[in-house]
């Protein structure tokens, strides 16, 4: 599906990001790989066999760099993951709105705003080629906090919303050109972001690796879905709030005294 084809990946030093690139390698792309940390891009660039970028992507002009750059290495861009992502706590506040305005602007450039940044400069040249079967393939990693929501962190919880908006957005506006939207939509998944918490091993909650969402990725571009799911109980949760958002919330507020904040977040 993506043999020869040009793919360019943001934040994916190591995690999601890098299992993406490992599975689009081992299915013939040519990857480009960018991170806001220099060194282990390059380190895993050099693991996997794939060029290496520095892109901080809160920065709209860095992303531009990024394309560019990835588009004189491999040739024009047939598929782009947007998956750098970060996550800030509620803390020092400790209620719903105690997140800092700095942790909340970082999370709406990252998590929300890349999304668009980049598809900027990529949706003008996919419009271009919009008669073939594929015009461009657009790839947003949000969250299950997008559809649900993450307790104890409400600017995660809300940019990652934004962030399946856009690509919702983006999906309704360029079907009819051919460009393919997907949304990944992860509970746990055991990467840098959540290291030190405790792990859930066994049931439709547990934790994944990086690869699960690499393949469930894969799995949904060969059924042309949007919503890519790689805990599929994410559906039933999100069928059930959209059925009685009342209960939703009940239920919601009354894990909060078990659930789990990934020690990812910063503060
Ligand atoms: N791990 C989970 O449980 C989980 C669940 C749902 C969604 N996600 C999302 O998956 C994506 C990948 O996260 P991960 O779990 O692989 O964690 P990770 O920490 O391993 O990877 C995130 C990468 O993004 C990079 N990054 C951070 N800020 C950046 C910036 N401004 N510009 C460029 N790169 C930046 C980091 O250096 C890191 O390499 C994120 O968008 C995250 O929100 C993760």
């Amino acid at each position: 599906m993506v043999s020869g084809q040009s793919v360019a990946i943001t934040g994916a030093a190591g995690g999601i990001g890098r299992a993406i690139a490992e599975k689009c390698i081992a299915a013939g792309a040519k990857v480009a790989i960018s991170d806001i940390n220099e060194e282990l891009v390059n380190q895993t660039a050099k693991e996997i066999g794939a060029s290496p970028f520095v892109c901080d992507v809160a920065d709209e002009m860095a992303v531009k760099a990024f394309i560019e750059g990835a588009e004189a290495v491999n040739g024009p861009i047939d598929m782009f993951v947007s998956n750098a992502g970060v996550g800030f706590s509620d803390e020092p506040g400790g209620h719903a709105a105690g997140g800092s305005n700095e942790g909340w602007e970082l999370s709406w450039k990252i998590n929300t705003m890349s999304n668009v940044y980049a598809s900027r400069y990529l949706l003008p040249q996919w419009l271009e080629r919009k008669d073939a079967d594929v015009a461009g393939r657009f790839v947003v990693v949000a969250s299950a906090a997008g559809l649900l929501a993450q307790v104890n962190t409400a600017s995660y919880t809300v940019t990652k919303h934004g962030a399946l908006a856009f690509a919702e957005y983006m999906a309704i506006m360029h079907k009819g050109d051919n460009v393919c939207v997907h949304c990944i939509c992860p509970q746990y998944v055991q990467t840098n972001m959540t290291k030190g918490m405790k792990v859930i091993t066994e049931g439709p909650d547990k934790h994944i690796m990086p690869s699960d969402v690499a393949n469930a990725l894969f799995a949904s571009m060969e059924k042309g879905e949007f919503l890519v799911l790689p805990h599929p109980v994410i559906g039933d949760y999100f069928q059930a709030k959209a059925a009685n958002f009342d209960r939703y919330i009940g239920g919601m507020s009354k894990q909060l005294r078990t659930a789990q904040t990934p020690v990812g977040l910063k503060k």
